[in-house]
């Protein structure tokens, strides 16, 4: 025996694909995955998402057709965000009874709402003509309190529409309380919230204006995180949970994998996060230039979140990671 022959030899579980399937820490399961879905006031056509290829902006018709394939292939949820045709400073659409979001979820919630949770974005940026998360003082500054009311009207208005989960990603302080009191004062207990905990002020969200309709013109900062911290995060989850949130989400998703993971580590409720529009778009691109192989790249990305800590994941690629996992030996 020569005198180097290790005596440790991590590669004996690596040795056959039946060993390395026994030793794997994390799986990935369909019911992992929630499905972001964009759905347009007055659209009869599905419209394809430029900057995010294979993504619809869906008319109703068209969202009730995603909405039953993800209920089919066993995913846990689909997370709605409304494009509406008209927006105004206080984003009445989102609080309107007959907004497109609103209508969305009455329409999921009657064709697949016993197989598939339907979950709302509560948030006013895609209602608002300034694109800002919440109203606006008389200096062009997001007022916090005022927007709190505003999304007490929404959450009730989602709710009434019967949707399971509301996600309010506006980076509001304060707001999971207000949003749990509204639901509780008209009865709505069961509505759980999934709260955008840690959410930061990301350039990986530029997909997702144009997915959107954005009328943004400037930046997030004064709400959104600041990507340089990192134990923010914590006193976020601190927050939001005392508040009564019932499920957290970290956002983005792999440029934040360390936040995910402390998040993870130190919450007692499940923590999800979103695998976001650039994320999704970088991952396509270099797909389609033949640069990354998607089956891997994507299942690979999808398994950091799960052993960073995620107990489920955002991501437009949840029906294609779905079909995958079914083809699975
Ligand atoms: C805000 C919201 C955003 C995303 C989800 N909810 C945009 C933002 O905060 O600027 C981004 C999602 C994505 O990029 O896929 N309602």
């Amino acid at each position: 025996m020569s005198t180097n022959a290790p005596l440790h030899r991590p590669r004996r579980l690596r040795s056959s694909d039946m060993m390395r399937r026994l030793n794997r820490e994390v799986t990935l399961r369909s019911a992992d995955f929630i499905l972001p879905a964009f759905v347009r006031e007055g659209a009869s056509e599905p419209r394809e998402i430029t900057s995010m290829p294979g993504v619809m902006q869906h008319s109703l018709d068209s969202l009730v057709e995603a909405a039953r394939e993800a209920a089919e292939l066993g995913l846990g949820g689909i997370m709605l965000f409304g494009v509406p045709e008209k927006k105004d400073a206080v984003g009445s659409g989102a609080t309107d009874p007959n907004g497109i979001l609103n209508v969305a979820i009455s329409r999921l919630r009657e064709e697949v709402g016993d197989s598939l949770l339907v979950m709302a974005d509560l948030c006013l940026d895609e209602f608002t003509d300034h694109g800002h998360c919440g109203v606006l003082d008389e200096r062009g500054g997001v007022d916090n309190d005022r927007t709190l009311e505003v999304y007490r009207e929404m959450a009730l208005a989602q709710a009434r529409a019967g949707a399971h989960v509301v996600a309010p990603s506006g980076m509001m302080d304060g707001q999971i309380a207000a949003i749990r009191d509204a639901l509780d004062s008209e009865g709505f207990t069961d509505v759980a919230i999934y709260a955008y905990t840690a959410k930061y002020a990301s350039a990986f969200y530029g997909p997702f204006r144009e997915a959107v309709d954005s009328s943004l013109s400037g930046d997030r900062k004064t709400y959104q995180q600041d990507p340089a911290n990192g134990r923010e995060a914590l006193r976020e989850l601190e927050l939001d949970l005392a508040e009564g949130a019932d499920m957290i989400m970290v956002k983005p998703g792999l440029p934040y994998l360390d936040v995910l993971a402390e998040v993870a580590a130190a919450s007692p409720v499940p923590v999800g996060t979103y695998q976001v529009s650039g994320e999704y778009a970088m991952i396509e691109a270099a797909c389609q230039n033949g640069w990354l192989d998607r089956e891997r790249a994507v299942l690979e990305s999808l398994l950091a979140f799960k052993r960073a800590g995620a107990a489920h994941v955002l991501t437009y690629y949840a029906p294609y990671a779905a079909k995958l996992l079914a083809d699975l030996p």
